[in-house]
Order: structure tokens, then C-alpha cells, then sequence
């Protein structure tokens, strides 16, 4: 019998329920593709189901998996149907949801190398792996100045290269006293929009944010872009941050990394490759080319929660 007196599940019941979740998920994981992918209801369904208020008490937890399968799953949106071919790939796995409830079970902060040395040195060392599997260039591995770091999504990615491109650019000044509204960033046309939310967390303003045209493949014009940048240096602005893609949302569209890296080598300006969508196809030796010119990168980023098998957020950076 549970104690009363405690709050937390105790362990017997916690494996009973654990079993339970688990068979419920492999049950989805056989009928997921006989269910409609795009949920069936009008907006507001879910909520109008749900009470007002929170439970006074905590519910039997048969009784929440009841609500799961009648309140929550009519409102999903099934992405791992193999029907699914909407926005983009988001693949979960066995063991990546199985990692992720071991990583729950540890509770484990990784905020720093002493809050749980396993975290942090597992964490640099699988991403060693992945810039060697990605056939990144050496530059990126821990062993260097790079290495790599986890962030949730490739849109926290953007966020912090182009905060490191303004640090770069200013010496800390803007840190230190805001921005001067002089900055300028580069992206094409067809970038994904979280470059633009960055500019705009950055503090450098949607006014200075060139969306540089595009060739017949969707990729971004080198020569559109040097055009650009000589342009801003000589209206007094400082750029400071280019974005390339490989693998844009909308077409997989491939920007030409080897000639946008040599015109931000010339003009000295941060290079931060999006691989979030293609990136992965580089495990394939035959897909390795996708990344030729990203030694001319400052800083890279992909998502395995896209097209690796891993459990939405995990971006690698
Ligand atoms: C090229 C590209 N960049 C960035 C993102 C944003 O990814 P995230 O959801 O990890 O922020 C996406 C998502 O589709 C993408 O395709």
C-alpha cells in the first residue's frame, strides 16, 4: 500500500505504471499507422474538453492514461505515422524515447562539468563521434577550439552564433552597451525563419537582416551576397553575420558553401551553417559532399531530432 503520508509514487507502483506506459507506447507504435494523420478536431476541442481547474488531488494513474487515449490522442497530429509527409522529418526510435526516460529517471542538471561529470563528458564525446560520422573538419572536434554542445533546437543554435558574431564584431561592446543598430546579417530568401526571430532576440532589428536572392536551385547567390555587403559597408553599417543552409525547409535547397565561406573569410564576417534538416545525410559517405567548404564555417549546427531516429529537441551545435 502506498504511505498516505507521501507524495511521491512509490517504486512498485512507479514499475506497474512504468510497464503500463511502455506497453501503451509500443501498442501506438503498431496502430499509429492506421490513425488519421492530420487530428480531426476544430481549434479549441482539446481545451473545452479539459476541466477548469486543476485536481485538487492527484488521479489514479489508469485514469490518466484513460484521458491520454480519449482527450489526447484524437488532438494529435501523427508525425511518426509512415503516412506522415508534412513540414519535415521529426523520427523518434525505441531507444530513443527509452534514453530519454532513463535521462528522466537520473534527473540529472548538466549545467556544469561538477553537477555530473557523466552528463557533460558524454555529451562532448558522443558529439566528437557525430563530427567525425558527419566527416566534419577537424576544427569541431573538442580537441580543438570547437567542439560541440547540445541545444534544443537549431533555433537556439542561430540565436547563439549570431550572439557570438555581435561579440566578435563589437569586442563586447554591444554586450556591454547594447546595439548600435549598425549590425548587419545575411541569410537567403529561403532561410529558415528562426534566423530572423535571432535578429530580432539579438537586438540587431528586422531592418538589418538582408534576405539575399536566390538561383534557380534556391540557393543562395555568392555574388548578390559580396554585392550586398559592399553595399552596407559603404552606408557606414558593420556586417557581421552570415547564415548558409544546407538543407533548406521548404526544397532541401543546398547554399554553396565554399564561395559564401570565401566571401566572409575576405569580408572577416561569422559563417553559422544551418545543416538542422540535411546535415544527417552526411552519415553517408555517398552525401558527404553536402558539407564541402565547411571549413570556412565559425560555427554548424543539425538536428538529430529530425532525420537521426532521436526524440524532438536535440540539436547538436
Ligand atoms: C533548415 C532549418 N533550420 C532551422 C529549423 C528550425 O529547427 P528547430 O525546430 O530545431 O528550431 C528547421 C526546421 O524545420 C529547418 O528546416
Amino acid at each position: 500500500m502506498p504511505d498516505p503520508q507521501s507524495f511521491h509514487m512509490p517504486p512498485d507502483e512507479f514499475r506497474r505504471w512504468g510497464h503500463a506506459v511502455v506497453d501503451w507506447i509500443a501498442e501506438y507504435q503498431q496502430r499509429v499507422e492506421a490513425l488519421p494523420v492530420l487530428s480531426p478536431v476544430q481549434p479549441g476541442q482539446v481545451r473545452a474538453a479539459l476541466p477548469p481547474h486543476p485536481p485538487p488531488r492527484g488521479e489514479p494513474f489508469d485514469a490518466i492514461l484513460a484521458d491520454v487515449e480519449r482527450l489526447i490522442l484524437p488532438g494529435i497530429t501523427h508525425w511518426q505515422s509512415p503516412n506522415f509527409f508534412a513540414f519535415f522529418p521529426a523520427n523518434t526510435s525505441g531507444p530513443s524515447i527509452l534514453g530519454e526516460m532513463l535521462s528522466a529517471g537520473l534527473g540529472v542538471q548538466g549545467m556544469l562539468w561538477a553537477t555530473s561529470p557523466a552528463c557533460t563528458e558524454l555529451e562532448t564525446h558522443v558529439l566528437d563521434w557525430l563530427a567525425d560520422m558527419l566527416g566534419l573538419p577537424a576544427g569541431f572536434r573538442s580537441s580543438g577550439p570547437g567542439g560541440g554542445v547540445i541545444q534544443d533546437t537549431a533555433s537556439s543554435a542561430a540565436l547563439c552564433a549570431l550572439l557570438a558574431a555581435r561579440e566578435r564584431a563589437t569586442r563586447f561592446r554591444s554586450n556591454e552597451y547594447g546595439c548600435d543598430g549598425t549590425l548587419v546579417a545575411y541569410a537567403s530568401t529561403q532561410t529558415h525563419s528562426s534566423v530572423e526571430k535571432a535578429v530580432k532576440i539579438a537586438g540587431l532589428g528586422r531592418r538589418n537582416l538582408r534576405l539575399i536572392e536566390v538561383d534557380d536551385r534556391f540557393a543562395l547567390r555568392p555574388d548578390a551576397l559580396e554585392r550586398q555587403i559592399h553595399q552596407d559597408r559603404q552606408a557606414g553599417l558593420t556586417p557581421c553575420f552570415v547564415c548558409a543552409t544546407v538543407g533548406t525547409t521548404s526544397s532541401n535547397a543546398l547554399d554553396p558553401l565554399p564561395e559564401i565561406g570565401q566571401v566572409c573569410r575576405a569580408q572577416r564576417l561569422w559563417l553559422h551553417v544551418d545543416a538542422a534538416m540535411a546535415g544527417p545525410a552526411a552519415l553517408c559517405p555517398e552525401f558527404r559532399h553536402i558539407h564541402r567548404g565547411l571549413e570556412f564555417a565559425d560555427s554548424y549546427a543539425c538536428n538529430p531530432h529530425k532525420w537521426m531516429f532521436t526524440n524532438f529537441d536535440c540539436d547538436c551545435f
